[in-house]
């Protein structure tokens, strides 16, 4: 039987003004990213980020790219070195590069240049709370947002924190793209459900992409 996802391949499904689920956009070249991965996790493995308040993330992460996002006791930022392996992030893999532009592209957004992906790792129960992406020095730039492996719900709110979020339903293969009026907008993951994937295992693996510098 065919589901509402797999009716839904290949479509642009509108969000908000500025922001866009393509749903399966990266499913087919899934393999080709796990594999590149793979190179970025032996040089900069996952780690558990401590927010600015002092807690440990419940979501694993790492970078690759010219610049990465970190979180410690002094504040989030983006910088060139890995604190963690004491050099830079690795190189971003032509695959996440392409993906990122031609869904940038599909998306609206030409000419998209992502220099950090932010890699994130949810396991049973990891979350992410509503939070704005800000610490970009231009947010001329779009987000492109790549799903990879269990299903997750996307809340997707306005510009202030009281907005009302939707409830977004994420699978295996799905890019959010965010920009131009819906840049700020508030977003977060609610806490993953148990599962298992062919492509990642017992967890979801979501690739931030952004022009941060
Ligand atoms: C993020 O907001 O940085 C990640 C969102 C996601 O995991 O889909
Ligand atoms: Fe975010």
């Amino acid at each position: 039987m065919r589901d509402l996802f797999e009716a839904e391949q290949g479509l642009a499904l509108p969000i908000v003004p500025g922001a866009v689920l393509l749903r399966g956009f990266a499913g087919d070249q899934a393999p080709r990213l796990r594999a590149a991965l793979d190179g970025v996790l032996a040089a900069s493995p996952w780690r558990h980020m401590i927010t600015p308040g002092g807690f440990r993330m419940s979501v694993a992460m790492t970078n690759c790219g010219p610049l990465g996002w970190v979180s410690d006791r002094t504040g989030y930022r983006y910088d060139a070195i890995d604190p963690v392996a004491g050099k830079s992030w690795p190189a971003m893999p032509q695959a996440f590069r392409e993906l990122a532009s031609e869904a940038a592209n599909a998306a609206g957004f030409a000419g998209f240049e992502p220099d950090a992906c932010l890699v994130n790792r949810y396991e049973p129960g990891a979350r992410l709370s509503l939070h704005q992406d800000r610490d970009e020095r231009d947010y001329g730039h779009p987000i492109v947002s790549v799903s990879l492996g269990l299903p997750a719900v996307l809340l997707f709110g306005g510009l202030q924190r009281k907005d009302k979020s939707m409830r977004l339903p994420l699978v295996h293969g799905d890019v959010v793209v965010w920009g131009g009026p819906a840049r700020l907008n508030h977003h977060g993951i609610l806490p993953l459900k148990d599962g298992e994937h062919p492509s990642t295992g017992r967890c979801r693996i979501n690739l931030t992409f952004r022009k941060a510098g």
